[in-house]
């Protein structure tokens, strides 16, 4: 494996420890070896310490005394230069010619997305992107793939230049999460919820990605890019597709992803001819309170302009053109500085066609919801009405829980481990295909550029702390629906 920006927060965060969790449950190849690439000049122990590192601080480990830990570090070396120096492709072509036997090689971007087109191109042009007697070559590209839909375009158009599709791991890291994908299998491999999955029955459905951190030292990514592009072209659109998806007719990567684009295709467009903007809200946190700490505003934070219109929180209210979901609103949310951390899909159905209890029973009846917990506390639950115990008829709404934790203990593999996985078993499933990218950028890109117009006004704030803002009620309370509480 060689990671492009080894030195960088990903590796130190996400791809170290995930390599070495993949060692630990023996899911690595017997002869698997690290070449990390970056700008940062240091020699192969420097790029050692830096693994040791990140395993202290991220995975709890003391790189010293663990036998696995050491065996990887003997495997690891280091290779620096400029990403645009035909010198650095030469290098490593050498190094890995020097590595007897391997399988293949797959090329992690973990670079800043401006230098993806500068590497994909000197990878290819220096002929690392194939090697017929050497085994398989495979990228995987950091999200974001692009930052609109002509540089995502133009992203596709480089990447199959010098690789085939089938070569292209884009990954987006909600795929990897165990209850993401898990949805495929709660609804696919269960006959009773399929029949029920549809706008005879359901309501709406709610997608939420809350957050309770800020923008952190990464005001120079966040600025350019804002709650749209960090979160819901990626994220919440795979999310939106795995609930609103056909039934594939077999879990093979390109019926799960044909099915996928299908349901992201009968997306009404929002913005047509500069009208819609009224089903998107975009804000930006304030100063104000999360989990009892005094936080700034955005504006305040460091690195972010002081007149910055970037939103750090936005909703959706999406349609589908489908015979399955036609007139049943999707609701998407997500938001930085929130008062709590949490992600969940929750599919609101409708109430019962007849009230029978209307006259015995002094409450109302709540109508079904079933809610997928995708973190932290990963599980799913069905709310369903029950008698309340006494004398009289009266109704309560009880909750049904399913808590991963419970049911199969605690150890879930981390999203990067499983896609790492996967990437090096060539099985694509659970990465984004091309023209999933460009669609999903279809439908954001007219948002961006109705707000850039200038047409829209000034950006609405909310204090950190809260649930967003007063617009976003107002979005999905057109119909007396409301956003759950968490
Ligand atoms: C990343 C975004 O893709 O996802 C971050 O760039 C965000 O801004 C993160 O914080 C959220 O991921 P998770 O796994 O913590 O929900």
């Amino acid at each position: 494996m060689v990671i492009l920006g080894a030195s960088g927060d990903l590796t130190k965060r996400k791809l170290l420890p995930a390599i070495y969790h993949l060692e630990r449950v023996r899911r690595l190849p017997a002869r698997f070896a690290v070449i990390g690439v970056a700008r940062t000049p240091q020699d192969d122990e420097g790029f050692r310490a830096h693994f040791a590192a990140s395993l202290r601080e991220f995975a709890g480990v003391d790189a010293a005394t663990d036998e696995v830990a050491g065996s990887l570090a003997s495997r690891l070396s280091y290779l620096s230069g400029e990403f645009d120096d035909p010198r650095l492709y030469r290098e490593l072509r050498e190094r890995l010619d020097q590595i007897d036997g391997a399988e293949g090689v797959l090329f992690y971007l973990a670079i800043p997305p401006n230098v993806y087109g500068t590497v994909i191109e000197m990878l290819g042009a220096s002929g690392l992107a194939s090697s017929p007697d050497k085994g398989w070559r495979r990228i995987i590209v950091e999200k974001p793939f692009g930052s609109d839909l002509s540089s995502a375009r133009e992203l596709n158009r480089l990447a199959h230049r010098h690789f085939d599709e089938k070569q292209v791991f884009r990954i987006d890291h909600y795929l990897g999460k165990e209850t993401v994908q898990n949805l495929l299998v709660f609804r696919f491999a269960n006959g009773m919820f399929e029949p029920i999955w549809n706008r005879r029955y359901i309501d709406h459905v709610q997608i939420t990605a809350a957050e309770t951190v800020g923008v952190e030292r990464r005001a120079g990514y966040y600025e350019r890019a804002g709650a749209l592009r960090d979160m819901v072209q990626n994220h919440l659109m795979q999310l939106l597709t795995l609930v609103a998806m056909e039934p594939p007719t077999s879990f093979t990567a390109e019926s799960v992803r044909d099915r996928k684009l299908d349901a992201l295709l009968s997306v009404q467009p929002l913005i047509e001819g500069g009208q819609g903007l009224e089903h998107v809200v975009r804000a930006q946190y304030g100063s104000g309170w999360v989990n009892g700490v005094d936080v700034p505003g955005y504006l305040e934070e460091h690195g972010v302009a002081r007149a910055s219109t970037t939103e750090t929180y936005a909703a959706l209210r999406l349609h589908l053109d489908s015979w399955r979901w036609a007139g049943v609103p999707f609701f998407l949310r997500t938001g930085k500085r929130l008062p709590k951390r949490t992600t969940e899909i929750a599919i609101q159905f409708r109430r019962p066609p007849l009230e029978i209890f209307r006259r015995v029973s002094p409450s109302p009846v709540t109508a079904n919801l079933l809610v997928v917990n995708v973190q932290p506390d990963e599980g799913i639950s069905v709310r369903f009405e029950a008698k309340l115990p006494g004398m009289r008829m009266q109704l309560a709404p009880v909750m049904m829980n399913f808590r991963y934790k419970a049911a199969f203990g605690g150890d879930v593999p981390e999203a990067y481990e499983t896609l790492l996985l996967d990437a090096m078993l060539g099985d694509p499933t659970l990465f984004s295909r091309h023209d999933f990218a460009e669609a999903s950028w279809a439908l954001i890109t007219p948002i961006h550029e109705a707000w850039a117009s200038g047409r829209v006004g000034t950006i609405p704030q909310y204090e950190a702390g809260e649930w967003g803002p007063r617009e976003a009620e107002t979005l999905i309370g057109a119909e007396g629906r409301r956003w759950r509480t968490l």
